[in-house]
Order: C-alpha cells, then sequence, then structure tokens
C-alpha cells in the first residue's frame, strides 16, 4: 500500500482529509503518526507557495510522498486580507471571537454587494522524484455583521453564503466538505495522485 504523509498536525482536518481520501488505497499519516516534529517557516508570498515550501521540506526528509495545505480567508474591501496571514491574524493567540468582531467592525456601513468574501485553501503535493503538484479550492461568500452557528471553525461564524441562506458555520461538517475550499483542493489533489 502507497504511503502518504499530509504534513499537519491538526486532527481535525486529518479526519476531513482521510475521509476524501479514503478510496485512494493508500495510508495517510499526519506528521505525528510518521514520528516527525519539523518547524517549518512558512514565508511564502502565496497560498500555493507556502503549501509548497511545506511538502518539499517534508518529502526531503522523509523521502515519501507528502501533501501540505495552506489556506485563508480573502476579504475583497479589505485588499484581500487576512489572506496568508488568516491564523496570525491580530496575533495566533487572539480568539476568534475578537478577530471576527474586529472584521465586522472594519466593514461596518459596507453594503451587501462589497462584502464579497472567499475561502481559498492550496494544497501541494511533492514526490520524491521532486515534482510538484499544486492545486487550489475556493468557497466564495460574504461577509455578515454578526456572527452565526456553532459549527466548524476560524471564520466560519461571519461567513455566510448567499446561496444557502446561512454561514458556514451552520452546515454540517459533511455540507460544508461537498462544498468548501479544502473539500474542492482536496479532491483535485486526488485526481494528480491516481
Ligand atoms: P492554516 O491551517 O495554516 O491553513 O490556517 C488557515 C487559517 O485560515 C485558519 O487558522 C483559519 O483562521 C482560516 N481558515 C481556513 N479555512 C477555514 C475554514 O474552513 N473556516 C474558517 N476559517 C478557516
Amino acid at each position: 500500500m502507497k504511503k502518504i504523509i499530509f504534513a499537519t498536525g491538526n486532527q481535525g482536518k486529518m479526519k476531513e482529509i482521510r475521509e476524501i481520501l479514503a478510496d485512494l488505497d493508500a495510508e495517510v499519516l499526519s506528521l505525528k503518526d510518521a514520528g516527525i516534529e519539523a518547524d517549518i517557516v512558512e514565508d511564502g508570498k502565496t497560498f500555493e507557495e507556502n503549501a509548497q515550501i511545506k511538502a518539499k521540506a517534508i518529502c526531503e526528509m522523509t523521502g515519501e510522498i507528502v501533501l501540505a495545505d495552506d489556506s485563508g480567508l480573502e476579504i475583497d474591501y479589505l485588499n484581500k486580507e487576512p489572506g496568508i496571514y488568516s491564523a496570525r491574524y491580530m496575533g495566533e493567540d487572539t480568539s476568534y471571537r475578537i478577530k471576527n468582531a474586529n472584521l465586522i467592525r472594519r466593514l461596518e456601513g459596507v453594503p451587501d454587494e462589497q462584502r464579497t468574501a472567499r475561502f481559498v485553501c492550496a494544497i501541494a503535493a511533492a514526490f520524491p522524484d521532486g515534482a510538484v503538484k499544486t492545486v487550489r479550492g475556493t468557497m466564495e461568500g460574504r461577509i455578515g455583521y454578526e456572527e452565526k452557528g456553532e459549527n466548524g471553525f476560524g471564520y466560519d461564524p461571519i461567513f455566510y453564503l448567499p446561496e444557502y441562506g446561512c454561514t458556514s458555520a451552520e452546515l454540517s461538517m459533511e455540507e460544508k466538505n461537498k462544498i468548501s475550499h479544502r473539500g474542492k483542493a482536496l479532491r483535485a489533489i486526488k485526481d494528480e495522485l491516481r
């Protein structure tokens, strides 16, 4: 059976990843499962660059096929902030209640049609022969006026999906996986791995 390492320490993500890659006939390991401790500096300028940096570094360390992702929220009115800094926005340890309240405040008085935003997820696959493939998935929406919903994480409670009439924090995990940036990118990278 093929072995694939997904360069994340996030168990929530691993669950989602294993579910979507289940039919690949490969053993999908997290960094922890693979016994790897690595602190890689993500100094890329794009989601794609950051995913590639992580995937290549772990691939060079292990000689295995390695997947890595980088994701975040782009708000058009704020020149695509927080973008690649989504996790670090206002500081890594600041709660999302505060980050979300701050973003809503920065959009005060901004009408619906200018509140467009998207979640982006880039996934890179690094192969032992040096090849690298990168894909991107997006989910389009708008920044809401208040936090809504208890599911998901991060910016989900302020990410309003007009077609569904709710935020991505009001969707079940299954519903979100079907339409999410990460779900789309995972299905696209799966095609590259076949
Ligand atoms: P990453 O784990 O380094 O890719 O960090 C991505 C950051 O983007 C997370 O910490 C969240 O702030 C944000 N983010 C990415 N995907 C989502 C999502 O599906 N819902 C809410 N926030 C997300």
